[in-house]
């Protein structure tokens, strides 16, 4: 076990790990690798993630990783629970604590306890192992719920009967594993799934853990399946009972994954606002502004539905009427709108001409760049001010239309415009 860890996570974070231990044996505090991290060692899947629980105080322990290994530390006192933020990593160190849940989907009270407890108040048997990191057997695998078999038989399985009531934020989970890992519930978690469904347990959770899970849903690598369990649930309810998951939103999700492949930087895309997006936007303003309120969507994602969707007809309008646009005015035309809302139109017009020019544009014109800056148009002699903005504006279209490519280009015609001024 003790090689698949190091090889797991490569030379840096292994030393990392290493010093970790050394603290922790310092202070003689049994120490342990649990949960996704310890599930995709055995999956052999990659995972940045790490988390470690402590039998002794986390935080202090974390405390003193951060002094030797730097990086950003946020600490909740309330939960025993400190992350550590390193450049591409995020160590996770809390105090093993047991858990109660004064009532369904509320916080749970915590109490410090031991790593055999710990586990017990997880989700799934296959998120609630652990590796023993030093003491007197380090590296062995700790699986009281038999967490390996179910991964072997590739099983969604909950630890008992009330975790969904105790924490309903775990159906959404599930959803996102199930969809990961294809895995399947075990019958005993459908039928609890189930209850907990009709019993409509999601409501006892606040919007902001709801959209928090929403959140991950959508940034899952494939986010398409686990998003259309959600709406075939009836879970999009809860981001507004108007929202119901019928043919014509199958189709938009399906033409979102169509398009997204077709895109350049696709990781510029904020995909839960594109989701959301795809969702809300048919709602009335004023629903989309409750919306986004209810879920403390930040201000300038709520200016991006809402002039998206104020501007969406005439966009429509304009591509489909005009044959032969120039590049440079489809860029005018589309820059304005948020990347995402552009996404959505294209997954809801027929008409091609439409859908081709903003793929266009999001796959090819959005990314046009000048070489030449304001001050390089100083240098060679244009006066500061207007002239110099115009000027820009005009390379850029003569760009986008693909007559210049080159800084020499941009050079040259700028030289002609000198001479021309002159
Ligand atoms: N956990 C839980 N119930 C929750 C959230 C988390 O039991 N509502 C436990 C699980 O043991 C989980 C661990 O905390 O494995 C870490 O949580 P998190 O980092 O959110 O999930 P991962 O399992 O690591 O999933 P992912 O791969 O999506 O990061």
């Amino acid at each position: 076990m003790k090689e698949i860890v190091a090889k797991k996570l490569g030379a840096g974070l292994s030393s990392c790990l290493d010093r970790i231990i050394e603290i922790a044996d310092r202070k003689k505090y049994p120490i342990f690798l649990v949960g996704g991290f310890v599930r995709d060692i055995l999956l052999e899947r990659d995972n940045l993630d790490i988390d470690i629980v402590v039998e002794g105080d986390g935080i202090s322990l974390a405390k003193e990783t951060a002094n030797i290994l730097g990086g950003k530390l946020t600490i909740h006192e309330r939960f025993g629970t400190a992350a550590l933020a390193l450049p591409n990593h995020k160590i996770d160190i809390t105090s093993a604590r047991s858990e109660t849940y004064e009532h369904s989907g509320a916080l749970p009270k915590v109490e410090l306890s031991s790593i055999k407890e710990d586990l017990k108040r997880r989700d799934f048997t296959i998120n609630s192992m652990a590796v023993r990191l030093n003491g007197e057997n380090p590296y062995t695998l700790l699986d009281p719920f038999n967490g390996e078999k179910d991964l072997k038989e590739k099983r969604l399985e909950v630890l008992h009967n009330n975790s969904f009531i105790d924490d309903p934020t775990r159906m959404l989970r599930g959803i996102r594993f199930e969809q990961r890992f294809k895995f399947n519930f075990s019958e005993n978690t459908t039928k609890l799934f189930g209850e907990a469904i009709g019993e409509d347990r999601l409501n006892n959770i606040s919007p902001i853990r709801f959209y928090n899970e929403f959140n991950l849903i959508c940034q899952e690598k494939d986010p398409y399946s686990p998003i259309g369990r959600m709406g075939e649930i009836g879970f999009f309810r809860y981001i507004d009972k108007t929202i119901t998951y019928g043919e014509e939103t199958q189709t938009i999700f399906n033409q979102i994954k169509w398009t997204m492949p077709l895109l350049e930087n696709k990781e510029e895309i904020d995909m839960p606002l594109l989701f959301l997006t795809a969702l809300i936007a048919p709602l009335p303003e004023e629903t989309i502004l409750e919306i986004c309120q209810k879920f403390s969507i930040p201000e300038n994602s709520r200016t991006n539905i809402i002039q998206g969707k104020r501007n969406e007809a005439a966009t429509i309008a304009i591509l489909s009427q005009n044959d032969d646009m120039e590049s440079s005015a489809i860029y005018r035309l589309l820059s304005p709108l948020a990347k995402e809302y552009l996404i959505y139109i294209t997954s809801k017009v027929i008409d091609e001409r439409v859908e081709e020019n903003i793929v266009l544009y999001l796959s090819e014109l959005s990314e046009v760049k000048i070489e030449l800056s304001g001050d390089d148009l100083i240098a060679l002699g244009i006066k500061e001010g207007k002239a110099v903005g115009d000027i820009l504006s005009l390379l850029k279209d003569e760009r986008l239309n693909g007559r210049i490519d080159s800084r020499e280009g941009e050079l040259a015609f700028v030289k002609n415009k000198l001479l021309k001024i002159k």
